[in-house]
């Protein structure tokens, strides 16, 4: 019989991509969202892409703090697994709405692991970032590296993590995966699922997008004095589908080894990329020029940060395949075939 996982946050950008590989992994696949930062949308759209396997999923439009409403699915379905994704990301907002993030984020784990508990589904995959790593002093980021949040999002990152940590101290029957991202961009190669963020986005990728459709004048750059091969922020740019399938890869060491414990992997792809280098590499693959503006560094923002990928790669057996040229090339098909997003045009001012 399938094995049946539960997503929260499986609109979402990782989260739709993640699905969309699960379901074509023949995973019963059982979405919760409450649709603050994505779009019912998604969850068709990765309905029709997985063709046959789309009966296999289900969605429930339900917040995660939402004790009763998590436990009806439990109720219904008995899950092999759980890859929890929901969560708010904004580093920003976070720093001006913290206990909304410290609310959303905690609460909704602390809830979310508490009817886990109840229903005896005891194997988590979590969303952590490598902002827990703060601004590092050793490069790459080995999972071993000192944890430092910066802002009040990774806090939340960093305290769920500890959480995990005692919960599976408590009870080693929980099995737990930690998989910090560090940059995830791109989009599924069809183009009919990507990242479609609310508002100005904070991310560069989707910002370099918003210009080349024309819906932004130009890309503001945050620092061009850095110590780096070309004076802007260095970051391990991964490719959504690569990251995906690491939660693939940790489900089956979930079912494979039962030695499993509660351990952290870096998701990346062990390669440094700048802003600039970046910005040509969206020119090349979109033929478009992106006006940029070079202004100061934005506060909070590391130098330089890359993952050492030994761990994942050996326990895992998962490493990224694609490079900054298909990231970029998936991305810009996803604009053009969406130019705004799963939504309408924004209104002209
Ligand atoms: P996203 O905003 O696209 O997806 C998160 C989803 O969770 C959204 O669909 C949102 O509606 C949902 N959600 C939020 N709070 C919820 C709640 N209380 N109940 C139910 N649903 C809720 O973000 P994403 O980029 O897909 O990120 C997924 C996860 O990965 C997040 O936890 C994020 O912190 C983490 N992460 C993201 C990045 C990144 O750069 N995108 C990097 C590292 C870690
Ligand atoms: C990348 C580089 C910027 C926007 C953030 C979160 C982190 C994780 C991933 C969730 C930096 C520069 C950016 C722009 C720019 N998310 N930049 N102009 O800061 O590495 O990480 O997303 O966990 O927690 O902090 O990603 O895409 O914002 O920035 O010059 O308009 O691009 O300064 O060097 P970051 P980013």
């Amino acid at each position: 019989m399938a094995r049946r996982v539960l997503v929260t946050g499986g609109a979402g950008y990782i989260g739709s991509h993640t699905v969309l590989q699960l379901l074509r992994e023949g995973f019963y696949v059982v979405v919760v969202d409450n649709l603050d930062n994505s779009s019912e949308v998604a969850v068709q759209r990765v309905a029709e892409l997985a063709g046959g396997f789309g009966k296999n999923l289900a969605f429930h439009r339900i917040d995660i703090q939402d004790k009763e409403a998590l436990e009806k699915v439990f109720h219904t379905t008995k899950f092999d697994a759980v890859i929890h994704f929901a969560g708010l990301k904004a580093v920003g907002e976070s720093v001006q709405k913290p206990l909304l993030y410290y609310k959303n984020n905690i609460i909704g784990t602390i809830t979310l692991l508490e009817v886990m508990a109840a229903h005896g589904c005891k194997k988590l995959v979590f969303s952590s970032s490598a902002t827990v790593y703060g601004w590092p002093k050793h490069l790459p980021c080995t999972e071993e590296s000192p944890l430092h949040a910066m802002n009040p999002y990774g806090r939340t990152k960093l305290m769920i993590e500890e959480i995990c940590r005692d919960v599976h101290h408590a009870d080693n029957d929980w099995k737990i995966m930690l998989l910090r991202y560090f940059n995830p961009v791109g989009a599924h190669p069809s183009g009919h699922i990507g990242e479609d963020p609310r508002g100005i986005p904070n991310n560069l990728m989707p910002f370099i997008q918003q210009v080349a459709v024309g819906r932004r004048p130009s890309l503001t750059i945050f620092g061009t004095d850095y110590s780096t091969k070309d004076g802007t922020g260095v970051r391990d740019y991964i490719h959504v589908v690569d990251l995906a399938d690491g939660h693939i890869a940790a489900l089956k060491k979930f079912f494979d080894d039962p030695t499993t414990g509660c351990e952290a992997y870096n998701l990346g792809t062990g390669k440094g990329t700048s802003v600039f280098e970046m910005v040509t590499a969206f020119e090349k693959a979109s033929g478009k020029k992106i006006p940029l503006i070079l202004t100061a560094r934005r506060p909070g923002d590391a130098e330089t940060l890359y993952a050492g990928t030994a761990k994942a790669e050996k326990e895992l057996k998962w490493k990224a395949k694609y490079g900054i040229e298909e990231m970029c090339r998936d991305q810009w098909n996803w604009a053009i075939k969406n130019p705004w997003g799963y939504g309408l045009p924004e209104p002209p001012n």
